[in-house]
């Protein structure tokens, strides 16, 4: 349940894009499991509240991990030789058909459910897999947690194997609304619309899906623009779109109505990214993915030029880990040797950068969400960096920047999400 309290520590948050607040030894309100704010002495209004004193440790918004695929936990930092289409075909795919078995699914669920509760994300965008069953699972376990989720059943029924592919346009709707109906007992884990991505999704599986979102109202989660092939293919079998976004666009499904979170956008050109911009899509960035497939770097400052959202993604299993800190260390190592080799008009991210995007900027999708500003949901990561020995003294945004290169999940204390504690110390 949602309580109220009072959180004490060294308090990190972002407002705007670039810009990182520091507030040494101050109070951060928790009422009802609303953030009321951050204030440098404990307000008369708020004396009444229990008061938890994390001294030294670092308070900051929770992350969102904005694409995760769950089945593919199984077998993260696996099969890395190959890119995308042939990764699908040999891994993905591969795994992916187990969860038929709900044995199987319950066994490879819960772990992949146990680690995320341990690690630094409060909110996550996930991908289950074709099957509805194994897709409620997952949905149960993680509502049990806390964590705040968007899960969906993966809607694929071409260029996919058999025991991964939809019966049909008129069933693969009627499952996917029978699905939806059994969802509707959730709190904490809401439904998501999945269409895995064009080359699966056939255009009459997309018209059904299209129908039910505007029924149901759903947002979408899918991919876009990941890899040079896959893209080729797209205009193969959509010759009569202007870009792969616009056939998303065409069915609805591309952000505006209902909001539309797209992974990678690696290959954007400006054309697509006009149409991003002007539907308000949340960008996805999954820079170990997009290292591992070799897909390449996505070019992240031109999106934040245009005013394009964008939160970080783990986009496990191309992506080996869930650590949202890593992904962080990652985007701006990778927008640098962008930026060195390939666009010199592209600047290197900054760090303060990659921090709102993995709060504030994926936080965007739920709602208010990722910073510690008045009204926003209280999601908190206590750190406890005290063992990360260092001859000098630190300073707190040190600290935390160095959390990012060094330390991935292994340092949280305790973890608030809408002011429920998951786990941790007090
Ligand atoms: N495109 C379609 N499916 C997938 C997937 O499972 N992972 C990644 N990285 N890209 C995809
Ligand atoms: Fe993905």
């Amino acid at each position: 349940m949602a309580e109220s309290f009072v959180l004490k520590g060294n308090i990190c948050y972002s407002m705007e894009r670039d810009e990182l607040l520091v507030r040494e030894h101050s109070y951060v309100i928790c009422e009802n499991g609303v953030c009321g704010g951050v204030y440098p002495s404990l307000p008369e209004d708020f004396r009444w509240m229990e008061c938890v004193d994390y001294g030294d440790r670092l308070i900051i918004p929770g992350f969102t991990d904005l694409h995760v695929h769950a089945p593919q936990y199984a077998f993260r930092g696996l099969g890395m030789d190959l890119e995308l289409l042939e990764w699908l075909e040999e891994h993905a795919f591969v795994e992916e058909q187990k969860y038929a078995d709900l044995a199987y699914a319950k066994k490879a669920y819960e772990i992949f459910t146990e680690d995320l509760v341990k690690s630094a994300t409060t909110r996550a965008c996930i991908f289950g897999t074709i099957h509805t069953e194994a897709t409620l699972l997952l949905m149960d376990m993680l509502e049990k947690t806390g964590i705040k989720a968007f899960v969906g059943r993966v809607n694929m029924d071409r260029n996919c194997p058999e025991g991964l592919c939809e019966a049909g346009w008129g069933k693969a709707a009627q499952d996917t609304e029978m699905w939806l109906e059994r969802c509707c007992g959730f709190k904490n884990v809401r439904p998501i619309l999945t269409p895995r991505f064009i080359p699966a999704c056939s255009d009459g599986l997309m018209r059904g899906l299209s129908e039910l979102q505007k029924r149901c109202h759903l947002p979408v989660q899918s991919h876009l623009s990941e890899n040079r092939e896959e893209i080729a293919w797209v205009k193969e079998l959509c010759p009569e779109v202007e870009n792969y976004g616009a056939a998303y666009d065409r069915y609805g499904m591309f952000g505006e109505e209902y909001p539309a979170i797209m992974a990678h956008c690696v290959h954007s050109g400006e054309e697509e990214m006009e149409l991003m911009e002007r539907r308000k899509v949340f960008v996805a960035h999954c820079p170990e993915s997009n290292a591992n497939l070799s897909s390449g770097v996505a070019p992240v400052r031109a999106f934040l030029n245009r005013g394009i959202k964008v939160g970080l993604g783990s986009d496990i299993a191309a992506g080996s880990g869930l650590s949202m800190f890593r992904a962080m260390a990652l985007a701006v190592q990778c927008s640098k040797l962008k930026w060195r080799l390939e666009d010199g008009a592209l600047e290197p991210l900054k760090f303060s950068e990659v921090f709102y995007m993995a709060t504030k900027g994926g936080g965007e999708f739920f709602g208010n969400v990722g910073s510690f500003e008045k009204g926003f949901a209280f999601d908190a990561l206590v750190i406890d960096d005290g063992d990360m020995r260092s001859p000098q003294k630190l300073s707190v945004q040190q600290r935390l920047e160095r959390l990012a290169y060094l330390a991935e999940d292994k340092h949280i204390a305790a973890k608030y999400v809408g002011g429920r504690k998951i786990f941790g110390i007090s």
